[in-house]
């Protein structure tokens, strides 16, 4: 039976990619995608989220809600230097699809609520629209089966400063209000050690990829080739895929080898560690969330591999101009 599944995401690059394994895998029954300001404009990540819609042939099928457009507290921070300006090598959508007029977040309340106990919402971007959604609606953590952030790193370094992830980074309120709203299951992909451990594609993964020869390949190797560039240059080997990983681990149980519970604080005040993670492991720390810490790296591949093997049928037309794809605004 496909689980019911949400996706909150600031859509550039392996988000891209993840979308694209919630509207394939027959196990997933992506019900909404929802944006969250992060990685680059607002508007772009709602056009990048309806050229992944488009590309994957289910345009129409999945709305695209619009949530927050800056983080509880911090000034929005982006991530071009990244993922390229616009966060899909200069790829545009060809359908002018508007987002949903209903909020991200009303959305998350409701689908909580219309699916309680049985919803599994995976977080890729900063987690401004979670932490709005526990605070509209008390009973929405209890509604939620399973909530799988990327986010963190297990007592590791981060990757926008020593100390700090990305995602935890922008919104670090947001990540305080989630890790104590009392999610029943609270599973952290963290940046290290299990991003850079196990998620990265190689100059030989991505000639596989390539060699796939296939318009989700194709979209794949241009929208990836700036993280590459970027997280090559960074010496770790080649372009991460952490996003992936998150929504893969919610549909595959069996490719995480290992995971513990620990208690999770976000720093909120340090002068040097404001966003990180700590993950209290103490015998007396009472556990709020889980970290995978172990995956089987080499199924996660052939998993997205065989994913960008797929054809679905496309119905493409004029490309149009970025941030001109009318979407509610909000
Ligand atoms: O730190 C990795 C996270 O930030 C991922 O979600 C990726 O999208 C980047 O922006
Ligand atoms: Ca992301």
């Amino acid at each position: 039976m496909p689980i019911p599944l949400v996706i909150d995401t600031d859509t550039a690059a392996d988000d891209c990619f993840a979308l694209l394994l919630g509207l394939l895998d027959p196990r997933a029954d992506l019900k909404a995608i929802t944006i969250v300001a992060g990685n680059v404009g607002f508007a772009q990540q709602v056009d990048n989220a309806f050229l992944t819609l488009e590309l994957a042939g289910r345009l129409g099928d999945v709305p695209v809600h619009a949530g927050a457009h800056v983080p509880l507290v911090s000034e929005w921070v982006g991530a071009t230097e990244v993922h390229g300006l616009d966060g899909v090598g200069g790829q545009r959508r060809t359908n002018a699809e508007p987002a949903s007029e209903e909020h991200a977040v009303d959305a998350l309340v409701r689908l909580a609520r219309r699916h309680a106990g049985e919803l599994t919402i995976v977080a890729i971007g900063p987690l401004t629209n979670i932490a709005l959604a526990v605070r509209r609606d008390p009973a929405f953590a209890a509604n939620v089966r399973e909530l799988v952030v990327m986010g963190g790193s297990l007592n590791g370094r981060g990757n926008v400063t020593p100390a700090a992830e990305y995602n935890i980074f922008v919104d670090p309120e947001a990540a305080n209000i989630v890790v104590s709203a009392g999610f029943p299951s609270l599973r952290f992909v963290t940046w290290d050690p299990l991003t850079i451990a196990s998620t990265v594609f190689g100059p030989e993964r991505i000639a596989q990829i390539e060699a796939l020869d296939t318009p989700l390949s194709r979209f794949f190797v241009r929208a990836n080739r700036a993280t590459f560039a970027f997280d090559h240059a960074a010496g770790l080997g080649g372009s991460t895929h952490p996003d992936s990983l998150s929504v893969a681990i919610a549909l595959a149980p069996e490719l995480t080898r290992r995971e513990r519970p620990y208690r999770v604080a976000v720093e909120l005040r340090g002068e040097h560690t404001r966003g990180a993670t700590v993950f209290d492991w103490r015998a007396d720390a009472v556990p709020n969330a889980t970290a995978i810490e172990e995956v089987d790296s080499a199924a996660f591949f052939t998993l997205m591999r065989d994913l960008l093997a797929q054809r679905p049928h496309v119905r493409r037309g004029p490309e149009v101009q970025p941030g001109s794809g009318g979407f509610a605004r909000v």
